[in-house]
């Protein structure tokens, strides 16, 4: 089967200049100028391949082939939004790779059974507008469209406004269509592949995920004045709470990740005892109850912390998600199709959170991944050789193909 991979890197490329930092990083946060900006790019790609071209209510887009049975749909699809400097890859590389697959159908001459949709949802990421995920969560229902409008981002605006002023809030119902299928196409992100000298990882399971924004609240005073013994330093008090996550992910373990990504103290100079540090604790676990567990112990220790330091404490969960099982039957497929296309696999999990885990809420869904470099990802370094970029493609293409000839029927 013949696919056009050097349209897909340079795809890639084009895509990728789109927000280009000087670092050579990307940086397209959801919805600012530059996202819009890589929005209409791919919006032209879609129209230019006649595909049908839709926006619904929280901004996704949906690219569509009518297939024989019109109105059941493969839908195929990520992000690409990204982090504030993040690389060309994460989530992009499963969006164009989609609208390959599309094209390489529609150059074959090959109509399908089902519509083949590529979609690109909104805010995957998360950084400015929380929760992540949230254009796949309020696709599936899991929040509401009035709720995710009102967001507010981190510099001040609802997402709504920033849906308006970018041309993107659609008119389409969220989640009208409940697809036969979603398969998402993404870069590990993460070592394993690379360590084993492994093609394609058969996604089984994404880890739960919890966000929760910290406010300690102390006493700014003087840094030279102060004696130690009568401080309510908040600054202090977020450094305790950071080494402490460490110990909750070591003390869990279990594969229990935990970080702190985030630390503004207030007022941030050099002689002022921070009155108010505000910091965010991002903890995830394949498994439910030992995630549970760490939340358990992140509250115990900020409740013990604002005692010792003589300070107050206010918590946000921003993020909650349990651990996603996929469907097996298709991450068995995409093992099957990898074998015979002679590409070593292996099944893994996804230590990132990814919009498939929503949809697979609403229809039989499942994962391909392809090695990154020494595991980096959200960093301009982000790299996947292009010979597994191109094998991806071919597995998410084989997979697509036995889709539509019903193999869940
Ligand atoms: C999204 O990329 C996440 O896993 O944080
Ligand atoms: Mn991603
Ligand atoms: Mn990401």
């Amino acid at each position: 089967m013949k696919l056009n991979t050097d349209r897909l890197h340079e795809r890639i490329a084009a895509l990728a200049e789109i927000g280009k930092t000087s670092d050579d990083g990307a940086c397209r946060i959801a919805l600012t100028d530059t996202d819009k900006q890589g929005r209409d790019l791919l919006v032209n790609w879609f129209r230019e391949t006649g595909l049908k071209v839709e926006i619904d209510e929280i901004g996704n887009i949906f690219a569509t082939l009518a297939g024989r049975k019109n109105g059941t749909q493969i839908m195929m699809g990520s992000h690409i939004d990204t982090v504030g400097n993040g690389g060309h890859l994460d989530g992009c590389y499963g969006v164009i790779a989609a609208l390959e697959v599309i094209e390489t159908f529609i150059e074959q001459d090959k109509v399908p059974q089902y519509d083949l949709t590529v979609a690109i949802f909104t805010n995957e990421e998360g950084v400015r507008f929380q929760p992540d995920m949230m254009g796949s969560l309020v696709y599936v229902n899991g929040m509401s469209v009035e709720n995710a409008h009102d967001t507010i981002s981190t510099d001040g605006i609802t997402l709504k406004e920033e849906l308006t002023r970018t041309g993107y809030l659609g008119s389409m119902k969220c989640g009208l269509i409940r697809p036969y299928a979603f398969l998402e196409l993404h870069i590990e992100q993460g070592p394993i592949l690379e360590k084993k000298g492994i093609t394609i990882g058969a996604v089984d399971n994404v880890q739960g995920i919890s966000w929760t924004d910290v406010v300690f609240k102390g006493q700014s005073n003087h840094a030279g004045t102060t004696p130690m013994e009568m401080r309510h330093d908040a600054g202090f008090a977020a450094s305790k709470l950071t080494v402490a996550v460490r110990e909750i992910a070591n003390v869990v373990g279990s594969g229990q990740v935990a970080t702190v990504g985030v630390i503004n103290p207030k007022p941030n100079l050099i002689n002022v005892v921070p009155g108010e540090a505000q910091l965010t604790v991002d903890l995830r676990n394949s498994d439910a109850k030992k995630l549970k567990i760490a939340e358990f112990l992140l509250h115990e220790k900020i409740k013990e912390i604002c005692e010792d330091e003589e300070v107050t404490c206010q918590t946000d969960q921003l993020v909650r998600f349990d651990p996603v099982k996929f469907d097996s039957r298709i991450s068995d497929l995409i093992a099957t199709t990898a074998n015979y296309l002679n590409l070593s696999c292996v099944h893994i999990n996804s230590g990132a959170g990814h919009d498939a885990q929503m949809m697979a809420r609403i229809c039989p869904t499942a994962m391909i991944f392809v090695p990154s470099r020494d595991g980096i990802s959200h960093n301009p370094k982000e790299y996947t050789d292009p010979e597994f970029l191109d094998a991806g493609l071919e597995v998410l293409f084989e997979t697509v193909y036995r889709l539509d000839k019903g193999y869940l029927d």
